[in-house]
């Protein structure tokens, strides 16, 4: 069946995930805290488990469970490419976390770089897109730029960009959505700005890659990192390198380890037990829009279908909101900011309520079985601009592909309780001061 006449199955989707049949206090739980990381059907565990008892084995021996483990390795380097549309699986390499695998690869691209060369970095990305990178630069002297964050409508705006491009500029490196706000970044017409100075572009795709249809190709990115625990996946880093530019580039390795791409951007023994859980999410993800075969059109089929579904939960959110009485009292970093286009965001939002700490919303709403999350979110160029790092961050909350209108719906009713009882904690607070 062509993967664009499959309808979304809700019910058989959540009748997967087994988390999501838990209880708090005889209400079942809704998890709204996805941008941390996804509820994973019971297909992962059962492929990792499966991988450990009968498959265990370390690689290169002449035995079947080595033989298997070597192919689990390159089936999941092939499922990842058809994922993000990699034209090749050696262009697919892994690491623990996509932390670490900026780490490891920012040491190799950096030893390309000399004193006088400039790096961009953004003031919207994660840390983990930030640091890895300033530590590189600072060791090489390379001058680092910031891509301003417009906090108007948490985007990265493309005239903003292009100013800072040299013949000097030897790296982009950009989100492809907010993890703090979800706003979505043109990242294809950035590509095409930072291209014109042949700098290398390196996106995070961390936050994206569960909301969102990645293809390399059409990008256009040189690199591109996630972690596969953000679609439901285990935990698990990935990284994808344009092949001819990955085998240009001397790895930062031991000096046994392989000098051929993908291997050369592994560190040790990999995580196979993940490896088998990320094949079958794939085929999981593959088998919502498409017969299961690990196609890129089944998993862009699957992709589209998530991002439209997802547009219709945004849409009620924003309505509800629209129609909550206390909103109006809510500072709202992401909902106005952002905007109401529901094609520029990914389904996660960010608040704060006055008088409240986000850790004390997180804490209330956990009490009522609805599962959010509160901090910085490691945004500190967004959180610093907008002053609240000493108030303790964001309370963010953040919808993904199982979650109902009904529970939706359920989050309202609580916020707006929650805001009745704000505003008394408000007011005994005023009067006992
Ligand atoms: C946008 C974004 N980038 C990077 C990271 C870091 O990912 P990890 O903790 O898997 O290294 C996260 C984690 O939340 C993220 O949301």
């Amino acid at each position: 069946m062509n993967p664009a006449y499959h309808s979304y199955n809700l019910i058989k989707i959540r009748q997967a995930i087994p988390a999501l049949l838990q209880t708090h206090h005889c209400h079942p739980v809704i998890y709204l805290n996805g941008p941390g990381g996804t509820q994973v059907p019971r297909c992962v565990p059962e492929a990792m488990s499966h991988y450990l008892l009968e498959t265990n084995s370390n690689l290169g021996a002449p035995f079947s469970a080595s033989i298997k483990t070597g192919k689990i390795m390159e089936e999941a380097r092939r499922a990842a490419a058809a994922f993000f549309n990699a034209r090749d699986w050696r262009e697919i390499s892994f690491g623990q976390n996509m932390t670490s695998v900026v780490f490891n690869f920012s040491r190799a691209l950096s030893n390309t770089w000399q004193p006088g060369d400039n790096i961009i970095l953004t003031e919207l990305d994660h840390d983990s897109n930030v640091s890895p990178w300033v530590m590189a630069a600072r060791e090489k002297g390379v001058e680092i730029r910031y891509w301003p964050v417009n906090l108007e409508g948490m985007t990265l705006d493309l005239e903003d960009l292009e100013p800072l491009l040299d013949s000097r500029t030897r790296l982009l490196a950009v989100t492809m959505a907010s993890n703090l706000v979800g706003s979505i970044i043109n990242i294809k017409e950035a590509v095409r700005i930072a291209k014109q100075v042949e700098a290398h572009v390196f996106i995070d795709v961390t936050h994206a890659c569960a909301h969102l249809s990645i293809d390399v190709q059409e990008l256009g990115c040189d690199s591109m990192a996630c972690s596969a625990y953000k679609f439901s996946g285990p935990h698990l880093g990935i990284l994808y390198g344009r092949l001819e530019v990955m085998q240009l580039i001397p790895a930062y390795k031991v000096p046994h380890a392989a000098d051929l791409c993908p291997s050369k951007w592994e560190q040790g023994t990999q995580n196979f037990e993940a490896l088998a859980g990320l094949v079958a999410i794939l085929k999981y993800k593959a088998g919502m829009a498409g017969n299961g075969d690990l196609t890129t059109a089944n998993l862009h089929a699957a992709m589209q279908m998530i991002f439209n579904y997802e547009r219709k939960l945004i849409q009620r959110f924003l309505e509800g909101l629209s129609s909550f009485p206390a909103l109006a009292e809510w500072d709202r970093y992401g909902l106005f900011n952002v905007g109401t286009d529901v094609n520029a965001r990914t389904p996660t939002f960010s608040f704060r309520i006055p008088g409240q700490t986000p850790e004390e919303t997180t804490r209330w709403f956990a009490e009522e079985g609805v599962f959010t999350a509160s901090g910085h979110f490691h945004c500190s160029g967004v959180i610093n601009k907008l002053g609240l790092d000493e108030l303790g961050g964001v309370w963010r909350l953040g919808f993904a592909y199982y979650t109902t209108i009904e529970e939706i719906d359920r989050l309202l009713e609580k916020m707006n309780q929650y805001a009745q009882s704000a505003r008394v904690l408000n007011s005994t607070c005023i009067l006992t001061q």
